[in-house]
């Protein structure tokens, strides 16, 4: 079974590891303070889960979910990441954590970041437009009226199908907005950004996204 390194294991993190867990997965959780720190969250999820650092949880996993702040970026080890396909979780907040002008200018976007960091790697923006404790909670068979779709933005088309088989899983439907570059359009403050949706109202809020002037 398919090991999920998991680096960041705050409010995004830990629903996740909860909703691998379900669906079987094995995950190593890490995050900045260490792995004594997550001791507790560890045992809460019980054995299929275990505590590592970034660099082991990224080694760890066949592929990888990176759900920390937008300013840890550069903080993510590369090595363990090469080749990997690399969930990014990342949103982009400037009112509370500080303006990024090549994200203002349009120049890059939030996953766009990680991706630049991880230059082998194969990022997807994914999980960006749910609260968290629904991304464990609110998961619904295919053919049930209370199923929710969710985007996903990538630039390589192997690592979004895996994105799209995990989102089917964890009991989402797929919609495929694009590459890294379109991915702007489910950003905080666009129109498909944390709203319960079906497929077909996710598009038409995707395409009623407007870039910020
Ligand atoms: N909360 C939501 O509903 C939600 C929904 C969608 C997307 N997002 C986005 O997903 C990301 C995570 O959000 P969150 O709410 O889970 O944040 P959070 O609760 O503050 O958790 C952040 C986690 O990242 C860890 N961390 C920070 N820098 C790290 C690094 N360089 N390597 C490994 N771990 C690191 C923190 O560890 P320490 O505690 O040890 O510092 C913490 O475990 C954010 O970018 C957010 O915008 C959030």
């Amino acid at each position: 079974m398919t090991t999920i390194g998991i680096l960041g294991s705050g409010h995004v993190g830990s629903n996740l590891a909860k909703a691998a867990i379900a669906h079987g997965y094995d995950v190593v959780l890490s995050n900045s303070q260490g792995p004594d720190s997550l001791v507790g969250l560890v045992k809460e999820l019980g054995p299929q889960a275990t505590g590592a650092t970034p660099a082991e949880a990224a080694a760890a996993g066949g592929f990888a979910i990176v759900a920390i702040p937008i300013a840890t970026i550069d903080q993510v080890p590369v090595e363990p990441l090469a080749g990997k396909v690399v969930i990014a979780t990342i949103n982009y907040y400037p009112q509370r954590l500080g303006h990024i002008p090549e994200i203002d200018d349009g120049t890059t976007t939030a996953p766009g970041l990680l991706q630049a960091h991880l230059p082998t790697s194969k990022v997807v923006r994914a999980f960006s437009m749910i609260n968290a404790a629904e991304m464990s909670g609110d998961g619904h068979p295919q053919g049930d009226p209370q199923r929710r779709a969710l985007a996903l933005a990538g630039d390589d088309p192997a690592a979004k199908q895996l994105v799209a088989n995990l989102y089917n899983e964890f009991g989402f439907d797929a919609l495929d907005i694009g590459g890294l570059d379109e991915s702007w359009r489910v950003d905080a403050g666009q129109p498909a950004f944390v709203t319960r949706q079906n497929l077909a109202e996710l598009k038409e809020n995707v395409a009623r996204a407007k870039r910020p002037a």
